[in-house]
């Protein structure tokens, strides 16, 4: 039987999804989702109740205030004006309102800033170890992924090989900082350097190379550090950002997109992007969450909370005997795993009731992934069963 190109390319894309999906809905961990005794670090994920602001403020503006309270919108002004403020206190750039756009999380927030700019053809960095969603979104843009590692030394970007990537079609680089699961923050050493790479290939293309900065985690920072966004060295950034880390409630869907005042043209991109939230099935948050946009701005997780549970598990972890280094941000803690095999490794943890991520589903293999976004009891609880496991991998050195 003849296959249509869409089922075709839904095959390539499960397949590329595959392993993925397989661990989501089929692993020892998805089939003990809801087993209070589990210690569930997979993914960032709630494990305490919701922020009280939170759901006071859902509650406060789901009351309507008049008719057409929960009319179709694309972005009531409220909320756009108070996105603009935030963020030229936290970037200390001037934002315009007209150049924000509210999106159903940050997924719709980098779908959208795709289809607004590629071209049949067109080429997208992307950087590995990569959020899982990436190469899907770009393919799905009609772009096609150039996958380029970073240094695998330092987690920090390899300018070389972004400048070995680029070609006359290149369109534009992911960039994601602090960066998912490394926990690194590049710094501005590097995004100047990339910015120059980036406006030598845009003057040698004589079309814009665009950095799509995706800043889902750029509010979980630790140490005090200061954040850096490309925005701030590179002209031609689109700031792509979502609440669901911040307000640690991603089922609920908000995000956006905003241009920096610097960027050229972005009047023409105003109803491009319109026109893609469109296109992506009216990529545009619910009304109820645009209204509680500018009181949701206001709060945030308690950050110093994970960062003393990024501490605690450290200080445990390195005690053991595990090998990890100290993210400067985002939900996460990257330990080596002591069996070449990661998966082996994390279906041993699992033998132990404490669940993480494989790195190989990050392509980082030899590598796992612990979201801190576990609750103060799981960790309690975890860290004899990182000991045991740990152990045991000593004890059988030759499997994985
Ligand atoms: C790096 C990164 N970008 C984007 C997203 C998407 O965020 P959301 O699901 O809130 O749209 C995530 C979520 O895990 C992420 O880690």
């Amino acid at each position: 039987m003849a296959t249509s190109p869409y089922s075709q390319q839904v095959g390539s894309l499960l397949e590329q999804l595959g392993p993925l999906f397989s661990f989501m809905t089929r692993s020892p961990w998805a089939q003990r989702q809801g087993d209070p005794t589990i210690c569930d670090f997979v993914v960032g994920n709630p494990h305490d109740m919701p922020l009280p602001g939170f759901v006071d403020a859902l509650q406060r503006w789901s009351v309507p205030r008049t008719k057409d309270w929960f009319a179709y919108t694309l972005g009531e002004q409220p909320a756009r004006a108070a996105i603009a403020a935030s963020l030229r206190e936290r970037r200390q750039l001037p934002f315009d309102e007209e150049d924000v756009f509210i999106t159903n999380g940050g997924f719709a927030a980098i779908a959208v800033a795709l289809r607004a700019i590629i071209d049949p053809g067109d080429e997208v960095i992307f950087l590995s170890p990569p959020w899982f969603f990436y190469e899907l979104l770009i393919q799905a843009s009609g772009a096609v992924p150039v996958r380029v590692k970073v240094n695998l030394a330092t987690f920090d970007l390899d300018l070389e090989a972004i400048a070995a990537a680029i070609t006359p079609r290149t369109r534009a680089i992911i960039v994601n900082s602090p960066h998912n699961p490394t926990g690194v923050i590049y710094p501005p050493e590097t995004l100047e350097h990339l910015a120059r790479l980036l406006t030598a290939a845009s003057a040698r293309n004589s079309r814009a190379l665009f950095i799509l900065s995706d800043e889902a985690y750029s509010r979980i920072v630790f140490d005090g550090r200061p954040y850096f966004s490309p925005a701030a060295f590179y002209p031609n950034t689109f700031v792509l950002y979502t609440y669901g880390k911040t307000l640690l409630a991603p089922g609920q869907r908000l995000g956006y997109i905003a241009l920096p005042p610097s960027m050229p043209g972005r009047e023409q991109l105003r109803p491009a992007i319109l026109l893609a939230q469109f296109m992506t099935g009216f990529a545009v948050a619910n009304a109820l969450l645009q209204h509680a946009l500018p009181e949701l701005e206001t709060l945030s997780i308690d950050v110093g909370h994970l960062e003393r549970k990024r501490d605690r598990l450290l200080e445990a972890l390195r005690e053991l005997g595990y090998d990890v280094h100290t993210p400067a941000g985002t939900f996460y803690l990257l330990p080596r795993s002591p069996w070449a095999d990661d998966r082996a490794f994390v279906e041993l943890l699992g033998r132990h009731d404490v669940f993480v991520l494989p790195g190989a589903l990050v392509e980082l293999p030899g590598y796992f992934r612990i979201s801190l976004t576990a609750n103060d009891d799981m960790i309690d609880r975890a860290i004899p069963g990182f000991a045991a496991a740990l152990e045991q991998a000593r004890t059988t050195r030759g499997v994985g």
